[in-house]
């Protein structure tokens, strides 16, 4: 399947649901991350290596490659160097797929408390700075060779606030498909961090798993890289004429 075709079969796929308030079916949801497994990043012209070098020739904890945009949905390449994060935060009103490409590390996410009607209701909210939202927390998942391909998804309920943790000694990195795509309006990325459950703001648990999040602004220390797919491909010829370079000049000592 060309690159183009794979593209507008998701877009198709996206496209059966309301854009305002995002409700895809389960058997939507199971076509696109069927059409998923075809999304690979050397359809972009980049390879999981290359995506690994370049993470790792950066200085931002997060690389971040536009690689496609339409109104139905939007393909990002996530890179994370050792040891960093992308921390917790969520994409309101949006589906997510989210398909390991390279690397190790982990994954948490969390899910809205359905048992908590008050806040299960995100229809009509948009959530600000300071405010709680009650859920469950999920386990960890942890991502390494054997998940390489695996694809996570989310929905606007269902595990959308989520951490990738990359492992010590490996970046980790991903294509994020996103549907639709952020609006700077509702759909807007948010970061969140989980309260101590001992802080008198927890909401009242129904269940053991049940957690309290408070809506932050950017976390200090975090940095991120934003790029289009042609300034990733200069960046990656650069980084190799440096490497060749670099090789030329070993050479030349022996
Ligand atoms: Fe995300």
């Amino acid at each position: 399947m060309t690159r183009d075709f794979l593209i507008k079969r998701i877009a198709e796929a996206a496209r059966k649901k309301s854009v305002s308030v995002s409700s895809l079916s389960e058997s939507e949801v199971g076509d696109i991350g069927v059409l998923l497994k075809d999304l690979r990043l050397e359809l972009f012209g980049i390879s999981p290596d290359q995506l690994k070098n370049l993470v790792n020739s950066v200085e931002e904890d997060v690389t971040r490659i536009e690689l496609f945009e339409s109104k139905e949905i939007s393909i990002i390449a996530f890179g994370v160097k050792p040891g960093r994060a992308i921390p917790l935060h969520n994409h309101p009103y949006m589906y997510g797929f989210m398909k390991h490409v390279m690397g190790s590390g982990n994954v948490q996410s969390y899910t809205f408390d359905s048992k908590d009607d008050a806040y299960n209701i995100i229809d009509d909210r948009i959530f600000y700075a300071g405010d709680l939202v009650h859920v469950i927390k999920r386990p960890v998942t942890t991502i390494g060779r054997a998940t390489v391909d695996k694809v996570f998804n989310f929905d606007p309920k269902i595990d959308n606030f989520h951490t990738v943790v990359a492992s010590e000694n490996e970046p980790v990195g991903f294509i994020d498909v996103l549907i639709p795509p952020y609006d700077g309006n509702v759909r807007k990325l948010s970061f969140w961090r989980e309260l101590l459950q001992s802080d008198e703001r927890v909401l009242e648990p129904s269940l053991a798993e049940c957690r309290t999040l408070e809506q932050i602004g950017i976390p200090e220390n975090f940095t991120r890289l934003h790029m289009g797919r042609a300034a990733a491909i200069k960046r990656l010829e650069d980084l190799n004429i440096t490497r060749n370079n670099q090789t030329t000049k070993v050479n030349q000592n022996y």
